[in-house]
């Protein structure tokens, strides 16, 4: 039995409608979804007026006369117009298939459920804080630090117990759900943050089926065009929307995507108490920005594959770390499982720390393309370090043990053009000088 009362209902549904053979939605269809009919308004206001009494109160009972969102247009924290487009979309790229198989069944009840937020950690924490309660236990896998620092304060400050596990080896999750009866939720990330590292998607899903347990997927990294998890087996999607989607560093968002019971009865509670809405202008941002995200992929992970090739061969590197390569431990699973090899490197110099500061700092230059930031995705690359940067906080033991070196550098591909960025990488790995 599950620990969650919406899992039954949900998984017989979701073995209707969700898993798919098609594991990618067709790229053309994908680019005309995002694309999708004109941006909304921006309706820049906290407030929405009733047409009377019984609206509002309609309003608040969820009731919804010409098929909006119930919630969208009482208060800007519950929800905004603008903000339901872009959600709209966010599903449709994430789940159209869910959406075509269920109206072909003529099901007359919501499958999914979505909901942006006002960053990636949000929606993390969101769905989160809606699936445990003290006493609980989670399994994750090696995520982004704050998704790291999230978990170690859920254990320390509310008694949920978290097992770390590699969950590129679906026979440790396995392993774990066994020997762990309370544990409520599997989460991880695929490719994982920095290390790249690919999880069997379809294979993790059956283990934590098998115990009637949810299976989370941040898929920040891959962005609905290269994979969508729902197909594989997934039960809950987050994303950073802050990354691919919005794709220029613009703004900071996320979303949540699950069973609608789940968001409805569990997520949307926390959110309508907790406030992490997005501000209606950021939605805007983001239903402009996801118009051109597969056209934007495809460029980055072309440029993508053939720095890694540069990287690979080039003398002063060490190792590289790109699920487009055939040196890629797990190069055949992403093959299958994602439509390209992403846009996110990480290598290793020969040498170790030295050499790898002197390549950062070269790229904070003012005269050099990319620039040595945190975040990614955007159409300017970025260089970091994720021991000193984005996963200082992960203590040092698991750190190294999940394969984030010291030495590890990671850059995120954008779209200043190939020969540019290796041109650039071959001057900064020379100690920038031509
Ligand atoms: C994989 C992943 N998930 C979640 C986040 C958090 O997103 P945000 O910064 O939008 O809160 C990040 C940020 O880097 C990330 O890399």
């Amino acid at each position: 039995m599950s620990h969650h009362a919406w899992y039954d209902a949900w998984l017989e549904r979701k073995r209707k409608y969700a898993t798919a053979a098609e594991l990618q939605l067709a790229a053309g269809r994908f680019h005309a979804l995002a694309a999708g009919k004109g941006l909304p308004a921006i309706h820049q206001t906290s407030t929405f007026p009733f047409h009377s009494v019984d609206d509002g109160a309609a309003r608040f009972l969820g009731v919804s006369k010409s098929g909006e969102k119930p919630f969208a247009r009482i208060y800007t924290r519950l929800g905004n117009p603008t903000t339901e487009h872009l959600e709209r979309v966010l599903f449709q790229l994430e789940c159209q298939h869910i959406i075509d198989n269920a109206l072909a069944a003529d099901e007359r009840t919501p499958t999914i459920g979505v909901l942006a937020c006002a960053s990636g950690m949000a929606a993390i924490s969101s769905v989160l804080m809606a699936l445990v309660r003290t006493g609980d236990e989670l399994i994750a896998g090696n995520v982004y630090g704050c998704t790291d620092s999230l978990l170690r304060t859920l254990e320390a400050r509310f008694g949920v117990k978290v097992h770390w596990v590699d969950v590129t080896k679906a026979a440790e999750v396995e392993r774990c759900l066994e020997a762990n009866p309370r544990v409520v939720a599997v989460y991880l990330e695929s490719p994982d943050n920095p290390t790249l590292a690919i999880s069997d998607l379809a294979a993790v899903a059956a283990a934590a089926e098998a115990r009637r347990v949810p299976l989370v997927v941040d898929n920040t990294f891959a962005s609905p065009y290269l994979q969508q998890p729902f197909r594989l087996g997934a039960d809950i999607v987050v994303h950073s929307l802050t990354k691919y989607v919005n794709g220029h560093s613009a703004s900071i968002a996320g979303c949540a995507l699950g069973p609608f019971s789940f968001m409805q009865d569990h997520v949307f509670p926390i959110y309508k108490d907790f406030g992490p809405t997005p501000s209606p202008f950021d939605s805007w941002l983001n239903a402009l920005c996801v118009q051109d995200l597969g056209h934007r992929m495809e460029a980055s992970c072309r440029s993508a594959l053939e720095i890694a090739r540069f990287l690979e061969a080039h003398p002063r590197v060490q190792r590289v770390h790109y699920p487009g390569l055939a040196s890629h431990p797990q190069h055949a699973l992403a093959a299958r499982q994602m439509r390209l090899g992403g846009a996110m490197i990480s290598f290793e110099l020969r040498g170790g720390m030295k050499p790898a500061r002197r390549l950062m700092n070269f790229f904070a230059r003012k005269d050099t393309p990319m620039e040595l930031a945190v975040s990614l995705g955007s159409a300017v690359s970025y260089i970091e370090h994720p021991a000193s940067m984005t996963h200082a906080g992960v203590p040092q033991a698991d750190r190294l043990s999940r394969g984030i070196t010291d030495e590890l550098v990671r850059l995120s591909v954008g779209l200043e053009g190939t020969d540019i960025l290796i041109d650039a990488l071959g001057w900064g790995l020379q100690g920038g000088r031509r």
